[in-house]
């Protein structure tokens, strides 16, 4: 595991010695650093954030579905290719009112990697549904379509596809077994920002799709998230759980809530407006973005292959990588010379180089969901054994704890400086060779 504070930075909380952008005059707390300031110039945030928060707060554009918020939501939908989209507080909520959408609750079950992030499924679990999870293939790191089939009960009523480190699932099977058994499919997008699959922006193709605009991620807003659709009922039921008040009228479409107007049931996840002006400008440096950082990793991928031991994930057919929220290899001690996997993450971090094995654990290893736990109290709720739950072995997703042992990040470059993808492969082969 890495330690708190690097959890902490991949997940975009303010790292306060590393970056001033201007000069300490602390106008705007910048929540991404780079990853290594010597090899990676990059400054997440400008002039044209400050102004766009400036310009807003002179207007009083402050609160609601403002014009830039609107504005956002329109050239969200229009990118992705979807009919609909909707702006929240995070990608958490984003979930939530995906999940809420699409009509997930007590006695439900969702299907989603055990190798995510907490966030992906914990909407569904406060839904009440029981969270179900699927191996994955080690090699890509992504779900295994084939243990989502497995997996499926007269129960399952979703499938969330993570597109985990901006990189993309195989949708086409994932989508082919949702249709074979009637099950939506929900896209986790939160680190592939740009991604595609086949021609298609990743969070067209399942039934809704969500993105995290927390901090760290390619676009960020600080903290913020947008759920799309194409499905009128998924997005009126996804504005009725968060968008309480926000304009009458407009964020509903069609008559079927009509008479919940405008206070829907009362909870927001409205988000901030700021936050969604601060996105606008990151959306619009994303291509530019997402091309260094790819033309980084591509040069890093094609030198690993003069590194025994050390390789790319595969990809699947079709798959564009976009977004790079990490950038995993995988390490194979036997062709290293033996040199396990924590030794060479030692060593290349003792010559300079920040490297580790994965942030996040494999969900079915924490307590919550190996034990279960009484969520609404009195023996109620998804992870109870008076409810059926029985919870996780160690064992039970050996190509998660393959994967999780053998997979190495490295450093993920934003403005690489010259020479940076060379810098970074000479270190990793001078320490491989030792
Ligand atoms: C895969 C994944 N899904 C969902 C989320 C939740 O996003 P947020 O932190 O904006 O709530 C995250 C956050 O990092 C994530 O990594």
């Amino acid at each position: 595991m890495t330690d708190t504070k690097d959890t902490a930075q991949e997940h975009g909380e303010h790292v306060p010695e590393k970056h001033d952008p201007f000069g300490g005059a602390r106008t705007f707390v910048q929540t991404a650093a780079p990853a290594l300031p010597e090899l990676d110039q990059w400054q997440q945030i400008d002039q044209a954030e400050l102004d766009i928060v400036e310009d807003m707060t002179r207007r009083n554009e402050l609160s609601g579905g403002t014009p830039i918020v609107r504005e956002f939501e329109q050239v969200w939908r229009e990118w992705i290719g979807s009919k609909y989209a909707v702006t929240v507080v995070n990608g958490t909520s984003a979930l939530y009112s995906a999940y809420f959408g699409l009509g997930i609750g007590p006695g439900d079950e969702v299907i989603c990697p055990v190798n995510t992030w907490i966030c992906t499924i914990s909407p569904a679990l406060l839904l009440g549904a029981k969270p179900v999870f699927c191996d994955i293939d080690p090699d890509t790191l992504l779900m295994d379509p084939e243990d989502v089939r497995a997996k499926i009960t007269d129960k399952t009523r979703c499938i969330c596809a993570v597109h985990l480190w901006g990189l993309v699932c195989d949708m086409d099977a994932l989508t082919a077994i949702g249709r074979e058994h009637g099950i939506p499919v929900v896209e986790d997008c939160s680190h592939a920002h740009g991604a595609r699959y086949k021609g298609r922006m990743c969070g067209s193709i399942g039934d809704a799709a969500c993105w995290s605009l927390q901090g760290s991620k390619a676009v960020s807003a600080g903290e913020g998230g947008v759920m799309t659709t194409d499905d009128t009922d998924v997005f009126e039921r996804a504005c009725l759980v968060g968008q309480v008040n926000r304009i009458a009228g407009i964020d509903l479409v069609g008559a079927k809530y009509e008479e919940l107007q405008p206070l829907g049931l009362g909870m927001k996840f409205r988000a901030h407006p700021l936050g969604i002006g601060i996105a606008k400008v990151q959306l619009e440096k994303l291509p530019e973005l997402n091309r260094k950082r790819r033309a980084y990793i591509e040069e890093v991928e094609a030198g690993l292959a003069g590194i025994p031991g050390l390789r790319p994930l595969t990809k699947y057919d079709g798959a564009e990588w976009g977004g790079f929220y990490g950038f995993p290899v995988i390490h194979d001690p036997a062709e290293m010379g033996g040199i396990s996997t924590d030794a060479f993450i030692e060593a290349v971090n003792a010559r300079g180089l920040h490297i580790s094995k994965t942030p996040y654990p494999n969900l079915h290893t924490l307590p919550l969901f190996a034990k279960g736990f009484d969520i609404f109290t009195r023996n109620r709720g998804p992870l109870c054994e008076a409810e059926g739950y029985t919870g996780y072995q160690p064992n039970d997703f050996p190509n998660a704890n393959h994967a999780m042992d053998r997979t190495i990040f490295l450093p993920r470059l934003s403005d690489p400086v010259p020479e940076a993808g060379r810098i970074v492969l000479d270190v990793l082969r001078e320490m491989a060779a030792g």
